[in-house]
């Protein structure tokens, strides 16, 4: 380990003696902190700027590369759903969530995935997706006659892991298996300065944020992952993001189509909603499939219209990744360190020369975070597979006082899609008064469903199986169908 005088040697080469002006005032423990935190900021490289030229290297992606789980003969989604749910019942598919960012603009301090929406079962994020995993577990279990598993990796950092690990045990892990939860937790880097200096967010704590989801290939060796799969046999991971509250866990029509692609690497898309949409643009930049972030893309380019009148960039990343366990070990092993950090500009908290704590209310430092997708350039194969939005997609990422992606919006879409399950099924619904409320199989995720309906995930994963509970019945909302209510309406 390097001594003291060394460090402060190399903090002066690097611009970064700044960090030490208060450390001769501190008690030896916060001062050993620091001095850890202070190699990191040393070794912190200065922020590379926006990617040149962007705009004339990009072209959509070739139609090739494009799959449809709503377009195309039924039949052939039921081959990759078949080809899913095999690789699921042989035990070689498993689920990564990455959980490790600090939810700043939904404006909680706990951890996302703990959120609940409001659903009249108030089930949190994370209860949704535990019991889509068991259920998704049931399907590929009856299907092949065999019990299997899906492990769920789940990436934390700093600030996300105890509070994560303490609520899964409080809700005895959903009635998963403790050993198939697998917890990790990502590194953080220091935040700078517009000049690279890193901040002192206290006296004795260089402000340090996580590593930005592609973190996730060097905490995948941190942590012997990869390993760990192995072990287990697994052969193909869903990585996927906490806030969709209408993730597919482990889809097995996405991951069929993968596997019978044979792709390394894929990427769920939706049809943007509106130019200036918050969503990674899946495309090419010099005929090389990318993902270029919302904040790297000019509003010129974002604006762009193809021949037919949509958009040009139409393909809306939704943070839902297929990628093979090799493929993940080729980037962690030999690649990860080509991953070029981005650069986020944030309002960072410091004190100030005389170590007395600032607010600041412009942004005056920036964080650097690598992205998961970072890392389709180095895909041999890589496929993109087109979702509909109202069934895949609803992102929660505002507080409610924002009229999109907030927990409004998430909850409407998840009921709306159940109140569709359930008309397209067979239930009808009644009004107070008994009469018939209309029937809207067609509506749009975004509206107000006409009745309120919530289908468990333990019930129904993507609306099968559902007619045999609801099919000519009548119901008066709320209709809450869980497993005890299933087995009450099985005839
Ligand atoms: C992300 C995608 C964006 C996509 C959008 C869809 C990235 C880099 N961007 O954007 O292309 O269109 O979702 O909703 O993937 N996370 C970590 N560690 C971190 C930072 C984030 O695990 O250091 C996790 C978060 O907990 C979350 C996911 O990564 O589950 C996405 O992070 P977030 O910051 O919400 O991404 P967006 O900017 O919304």
């Amino acid at each position: 380990m390097a001594s003291e005088a060394d460090l402060r040697a190399r903090l002066q080469r690097a611009g970064q003696q700044h960090l030490l002006r208060f450390c001769a005032e501190l008690a030896p423990e916060p001062r050993a902190e620091l001095l850890h935190c202070q190699r990191a900021a040393a070794a912190c490289a200065r922020p590379p700027g926006p990617p040149p030229d962007l705009a004339a290297r990009l072209q959509p992606l070739p139609p090739e590369r494009v799959g449809s789980a709503s377009e195309g003969d039924p039949q052939t989604r039921r081959l990759w759903e078949e080809e899913g749910l095999h690789q699921i019942a042989l035990n070689k598919v498993a689920v990564l969530l990455l959980a490790g960012g600090q939810g700043t603009r939904l404006g909680v301090t706990y951890p996302k995935g703990m959120y609940q929406v409001g659903l009249p079962s108030q089930k949190t994020l994370y209860q949704l997706q535990a019991e889509r995993i068991r259920r998704v577990e049931q399907l590929a279990s009856e299907r092949h006659g065999t019990r299997c598993t899906v492990p769920w990796y789940i990436m934390t950092s700093e600030f996300t892991l105890g509070p994560t690990a303490k609520f899964f045990k409080e809700h005895d892990f959903f009635h998963l298996d403790p050993n198939n939860v697998i917890m990790f937790e990502q590194r953080m880097l220091p935040a700078v300065t517009f000049d690279g200096r890193a901040i002192l967010e206290r006296k004795d704590k260089v402000a340090m944020a996580p590593d930005g989801n592609g973190g996730l290939y060097s905490a995948l060796e941190d942590h012997q992952i990869l390993e760990d799969m192995e072990r287990r046999g697994v052969e193909f991971v869903h990585v996927y993001c906490v806030d969709n509250i209408l993730v597919r866990l482990a889809d097995p029509v996405f991951i069929g189509f993968c596997v019978l692609r044979g792709a390394d690497c894929g990427a769920k898309v939706v049809e943007k909603a509106y130019p200036e949409e918050p969503v990674g643009v899946v495309c090419q930049v010099d005929g090389v499939p990318q993902v270029v972030e919302y904040s790297e893309i000019s509003r010129e380019v974002a604006q762009l219209r193809a021949p037919g009148g949509g958009l040009l960039y139409n393909a809306g990343n939704i943070c839902s990744h297929f990628f093979t366990r090799d493929f993940l070990r080729m980037v962690a092993r030999e690649l990860e360190h080509l991953l070029q950090p981005h650069v986020a500009v944030k309002k960072v908290p410091y004190v100030d020369e005389h170590g007395n704590p600032v607010k600041p209310l412009q942004p005056n430092g920036i964080k650097m975070e690598k992205f998961v997708f970072d890392v389709l350039p180095f895909a041999k194969n890589f496929v993109a597979f087109q979702v509909l939005r109202e069934e895949e997609f609803s992102p929660l990422k505002n507080a409610d006082s924002a009229d999109r992606d907030s927990p409004s919006t998430s909850r409407r879409a998840l009921l709306a899609q159940h109140c569709r399950w359930a008309l397209r099924a067979g239930a009808r619904f009644l009004d107070v008064h008994g009469a018939r409320l209309p029937e809207q199989p067609s509506l749009p995720g975004s509206a107000e469903p006409p009745a309120i309906c919530e289908i468990s995930p333990l019930v129904s994963y993507a609306g099968e199986g559902l007619e045999e509970y609801l099919r000519g019945r009548e119901f008066r909302p709320p209709l809450i169908l869980d497993e005890a209510t299933a087995r009450e309406l099985q005839p």
